[in-house]
């Protein structure tokens, strides 16, 4: 079975949001990736809104046609938001508030108490839980044990060594990952990856047998810059060229 990606759009957003323009639109955005491929849009409200805001949640919610998976911390703020949004899928990160994106997994062990209701709520509303953990048997046990359906693995360690060339560690994370996939998808948990993939990056992840659904974002976002600036700037030519010459558009 080929993994279902999952685009997450959040960094159309911070862009949006370092202008406070109207522009450019993440629900946009989850249009075109939708239309290239994409079996789900993954967006995370994060408690200060620095990019996906509560408006973007409602109109992906009426936009989109492929499954949301909504991202949230656990607090009773986005558990209202989520309960009411319902959508397909909610995902619980940690979450700090000086962080620059989400680093490390949940403490689905030490949370215990603190993440039950959330699953169980969270649940009864029809959305498929998923815990964003490492790689680590004992937080398998802990989602297992408050009832989540799905794990997310977070590949951030993984992408982040193979990056600094470190290759033993990246090796190191990578058995830990197939191990924890292993070990969740007997357990009788679905397995998601995902965090800092990249296409250098993401084909050992995909490569997992038990992983069924990749949630990448920051390189996609990144990425499009690249393969959309030359006919960008290539219209915007033809819009200035065709103006001071009165030709017509
Ligand atoms: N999965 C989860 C749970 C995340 O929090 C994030 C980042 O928001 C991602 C996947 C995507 O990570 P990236 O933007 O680095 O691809």
């Amino acid at each position: 079975m080929i993994p279902r990606l999952g685009v997450n759009i959040d960094h159309v957003a911070t862009i949006r949001n370092a202008r406070g323009s109207q522009y450019p639109d993440p629900v946009r955005a989850a249009q075109m990736a939708v239309a290239a491929g994409a079996d789900g849009i993954t967006a995370h409200l994060r408690e200060d809104r620095r990019h996906i805001s509560d408006d973007d949640i409602t109109r992906l919610r009426q936009e989109i046609t492929v499954p949301l998976n909504l991202e949230i911390a656990a607090t009773d703020e986005m558990l209202e938001i989520a309960l009411a949004a319902k959508p397909h899928a909610a995902c619980i990160v940690p979450e700090k508030r000086e962080e620059r994106t989400t680093e490390g997994g949940l403490d689905a062990a030490g949370l215990h108490n603190h993440l039950s209701h959330f699953v169980r709520e969270l649940s009864q509303n029809g959305s498929r839980v998923s815990l964003f953990i490492e790689p680590d048997l004992r937080q398998i046990d802990a989602a297992l044990s408050l009832g989540a359906p799905v794990v997310e693995l977070h590949t951030g360690a993984y992408a982040e060594s193979f990056f600094a060339n470190d290759i033993s560690r990246t090796e190191a994370i990578l058995d830990d990952l197939r191990q924890a996939a292993a070990y969740g998808a007997k357990c009788g948990l679905e397995i998601h990856a995902g965090h800092g993939l990249t296409f250098d990056t993401v084909q050992p992840i995909a490569a997992i047998l038990q992983v069924k659904e990749l949630n990448i974002g920051h390189f996609l976002i990144s990425e499009a810059i690249f393969s959309g600036l030359q006919s960008t700037v290539q219209k915007m030519k033809q819009l200035i060229e065709t103006a001071s010459t009165g030709d017509e558009q």
